[in-house]
């Protein structure tokens, strides 16, 4: 039994998997020795955590991932004051306001509804669908360049534009500085969930936050005084609860919508395509009739999650699968291991498209279920139907799988593919 399994060590990440497995039949609630965090695996435990969030708070989504494991802000130092003074120059915004600001991915009921209703309209199936035809254009531009190279990286070439674009215009911000928000987005999912972590202070994270908040900062004040129809006026144009947002609340808005749009469905893609040349009976199975690309979607967010746990915070002292869990201690349901449960899907750890993947929580569960799901489901439905056919003629030119260093998002950095000879 892995008894120092610890999810925000780099240790099991390659495979995950077998760890998850031995967790969930002999310590189904396991307290990580170094971090402390409490890691839940099983699919029922999970599913418990995420539909009570009056004991399982998401302000943990707040401690543990943007502000370094910590409540308050980091200890005063020399280097944080001129940081401080540094980001308050570049953006006009206080970043002694960001504990207190309101942040969509860590607000409880009852603050989190009316929040998230600032953009829910933006993000329905049918608005959703308009958005097709669009993605379908540039996939084919995508394609087009793919279908000519005979050795390319299907990550830069489709999985990183694809979703990065698509956000950038829903938004309102430029497409074309892409290349920025995607530097910006890998660089914070480094300072907050990988080797960047705990050293907020590093010089290259302060950059990156203070050259992307300024670009906000910009879109914000252009957007405040020139409403257009995209989602930062509508943000903008919202009240929650009475009151209008702030700057810094509009900013952390903004900021998640970014990452969240982006960093997610590139590495679904790339974890769907390594989950059909890794099993090629599957990839037969949906050659030959690509009416089950969307089972493939699934079950890829299944088998092998983007994001493979999120936090919980302890409101109260309380009791998971017969484990005392203490008030304030930092709960983490895996989801990649919840999604792999035999005790809820018959023969989890194999991969298979004709399966019945409903209930898997890779998009999460219950208040905070994945704003984004029927935007990814079609950019990746959209992406898919065109490459699987070419995934007759095209092979991995290696066997080395870097993965993207953190401990919440799960998917290769790279994924190269050649024509067959
Ligand atoms: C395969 C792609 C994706 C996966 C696996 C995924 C997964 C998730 C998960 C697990 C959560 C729950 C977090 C929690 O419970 O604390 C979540 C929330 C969220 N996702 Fe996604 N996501 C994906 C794509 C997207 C896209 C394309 C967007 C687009 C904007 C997006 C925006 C969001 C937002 C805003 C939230 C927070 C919702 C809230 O707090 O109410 N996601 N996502």
């Amino acid at each position: 039994m892995p008894a120092d399994f610890d999810p925000l060590s780099a240790r099991w990440r390659t495979d995950p998997y077998p760890a998850y497995r031995e967790l969930r039949d002999t310590a189904p609630v396991h307290r990580a020795p170094t971090s402390g965090v409490y890691c839940v695996s099983r699919h029922a435990d999970v599913v418990q955590v995420l539909s009570t969030p009056e004991i399982f708070s998401s302000r943990a989504m707040f401690t543990m991932l943007m502000n370094g494991g910590r409540e308050k802000g980091p200890p005063l130092s020399l280097e944080l004051l001129r940081f401080v003074v540094r980001y308050a120059l570049h953006t006009g915004m206080n970043p002694f306001a960001f504990p207190k600001a309101r942040n969509l991915i860590a607000e409880d009921p009852p603050v989190h509804g009316p929040l998230r209703n600032a953009v829910n309209r933006g993000f329905t199936p049918r608005r959703i669908a308009d958005w097709e035809p669009r993605i379908r254009e540039l996939v084919a531009e995508y394609m087009a360049r793919i279908r000519t190279s005979q050795r390319f990286d299907l990550v830069e070439e489709l999985a990183v534009p694809l979703p990065v674009t698509v956000i950038a215009e829903m938004l309102g911000v430029e497409p074309e500085r892409r290349k920025d928000f995607k530097r910006w987005s890998d660089t914070i999912i480094y300072a907050i969930s990988g080797p960047g972590r705990g050293t907020p202070l590093l010089r290259a994270f302060q950059d990156v936050f203070i050259e992307f908040n300024t670009y906000l900062k910009k879109i914000i004040r252009q957007r405040r005084r020139d409403p257009a129809d995209d989602l930062v006026s509508a943000i903008l144009a919202h009240e929650p609860g009475g009151t209008a947002l702030s700057d810094t609340d509009v900013m952390f808005f903004v900021q998640l919508l970014m990452i969240a749009g982006n960093e997610t469905t590139t590495n679904l893609l790339g974890n769907a395509v390594h989950m059909l040349l890794d099993h090629p009976d599957q990839l037969e199975r949906v050659q030959a009739d690509l009416s089950r690309v969307p089972d493939l979607v699934e079950e890829a967010v299944r088998f092998d999650s983007p994001i493979q746990l999120v936090f919980r915070l302890a409101t109260r002292d309380t009791e998971l699968a017969g484990i005392q869990i203490p008030q304030g201690a930092i709960v983490a349901p895996l989801l990649g291991s919840a999604n792999r449960d035999e005790r809820r899907f018959a023969d989890a750890d194999r991969c298979d498209i004709g399966r019945d993947t409903r209930g898997h929580v890779g998009f999460g569960f219950g208040n905070h279920f994945c704003l984004g799901a029927s935007l990814a489901r079609l950019e990746a439905r959209v992406a898919l139907e065109a490459l699987v056919p070419e995934l007759a003629d095209l092979e991995r030119s290696g066997d080395a799988r870097e993965l993207v260093d953190s401990f919440v998002v799960r998917g290769p950095t790279h994924l190269e593919l050649r024509r067959a000879a």
